[in-house]
């Protein structure tokens, strides 16, 4: 039995996790700890308030004094608390930052100093940078880092610290470096969750400049197994790339949802780009597949399905998210960023 800290368990990955990890290790006890930003809701794991194995705790990992206490006879830390989504933090770097940057820190120290067994990263391919449309090259765990947004730069700084603890103390971690994820309890600020509930509102869906970029779409629950998969049998110090092999044009997957909900072409409105935008990103995941065996077990398609499903059935879960704080942070973004 193991006492796992997931931090940041009340996210959108972060709550698919411990769903996973407490239906998969049933007799390991799992905190949550989680500051409750904007993308942190205690809802997600409302269904587990009587598991006798489940705690929420709430705090900062940038605080020193409620990561000390939270760590109390860990063995495992995953840590998935980060700022995560790359329009906010072009809006505003500092929170990344803090949370990413320090925080990822902070949390080190406290592992290192409660001697923990296993500290796992939870980290992005946008670490990486961009790579060109035309080219065939993938990302894999010798790409040199190249990030090209604060997120991506904030997410780089936290491997690197991650890596240096290993180096330096001895730390016992893993970091994976996985592509885009979706699923239910996704924060609706991201492209699936986002263009699925305007939809269900009857408004459009925003694409940024061409719809050509090129993103590797994984259901959130290959990601889970894929991190359960190197606590389990990864090497200490090592890092490995987690993505499908499906790189997919954004307008693309815009209009596979269009057709799950019954829409047309005229639900499409091309908007301003985002800055630096990164144009494709694609993942060699031979290292995790042949070192570990992992296999993700869910296709795309499906897997569409399957969340327009779960969105269409939790109307209340989104719709309580769409608030004043929501709607601002929609029109700095949608409407007050100047011409396409
Ligand atoms: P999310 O934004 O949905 O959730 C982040 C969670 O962290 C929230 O519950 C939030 O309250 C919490 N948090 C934020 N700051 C905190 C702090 N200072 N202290 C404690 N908790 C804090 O993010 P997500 O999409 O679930 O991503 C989770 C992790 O996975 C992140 O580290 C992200 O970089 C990484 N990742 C995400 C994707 C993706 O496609 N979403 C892909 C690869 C890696
Ligand atoms: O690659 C992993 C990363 O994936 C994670 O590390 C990040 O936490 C996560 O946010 C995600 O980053 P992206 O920037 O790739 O995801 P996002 O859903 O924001 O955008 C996906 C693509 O869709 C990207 O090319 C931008 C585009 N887009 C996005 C939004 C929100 C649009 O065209 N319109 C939109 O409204």
């Amino acid at each position: 039995m193991s006492k796992v800290l997931v931090t940041g368990g009340a996210g959108f990955i972060g709550s698919n996790f411990v769903h996973y990890w407490l239906k998969t290790h049933p007799e390991d006890e799992v905190v949550n700890f989680d500051k409750l930003t904007y993308a942190g809701n205690l809802e997600n794991l409302s269904d587990l308030k009587d598991n006798p194995n489940y705690k929420f705790v709430k705090g900062d990992i940038a605080n020193s004094d409620d990561v000390k206490k939270a760590m109390e006879g860990v063995d495992i830390v995953v840590n998935f608390a980060a700022e995560s989504h790359v329009d906010r933090s072009i809006q505003d770097p500092a929170p990344f930052v803090i949370t990413n940057v320090v925080g990822t820190q902070v949390l080190l120290d406290s592992a290192k100093n409660a001697k923990v067994k296993r500290f796992h990263h939870v980290s992005t391919d946008e670490v990486f940078g961009a790579l060109k449309l035309e080219s065939k090259e993938k990302f894999n765990e010798e790409t040199k880092y190249s990030p090209n947004s604060p997120y991506a730069a904030s997410k780089a700084a936290s491997d690197h610290l991650v890596r240096a603890y290993f180096e330096t103390y001895e730390l016992p971690i893993t970091i994976t470096n996985c592509s885009n994820n979706f699923g239910p309890y996704q924060y609706p600020e991201k492209l699936i969750s986002l263009a699925i509930t305007n939809l269900l509102e009857g408004e459009k869906v925003p694409v940024y400049g061409d719809g050509l970029y090129v993103r590797d779409w994984l259901y959130v629950q290959d990601h889970c197994s894929a991190i359960d998969l190197v606590l389990q049998k990864g090497k200490v110090g090592e890092t490995y790339c987690i993505g499908v092999d499906n790189d997919t044009p954004n307008i693309k997957v815009i209009r596979l949802i269009l057709e799950a909900l019954g829409f047309g072409e005229e639900k499409i409105e091309h908007v301003t780009d985002r800055p630096g935008h990164d144009r494709r990103y694609a993942i060699d995941a031979t290292k995790i597949k042949k070192e570990l065996g992992w296999k993700p077990s869910f296709q795309f398609e499906e897997a569409i399905d399957l969340t327009v499903k779960w969105y269409k059935e939790n109307q209340n879960w989104w719709k309580s998210l769409r608030n004043k704080d929501y709607l601002d942070y929609y029109k700095r973004q949608y409407t007050e960023r100047g011409e396409k």
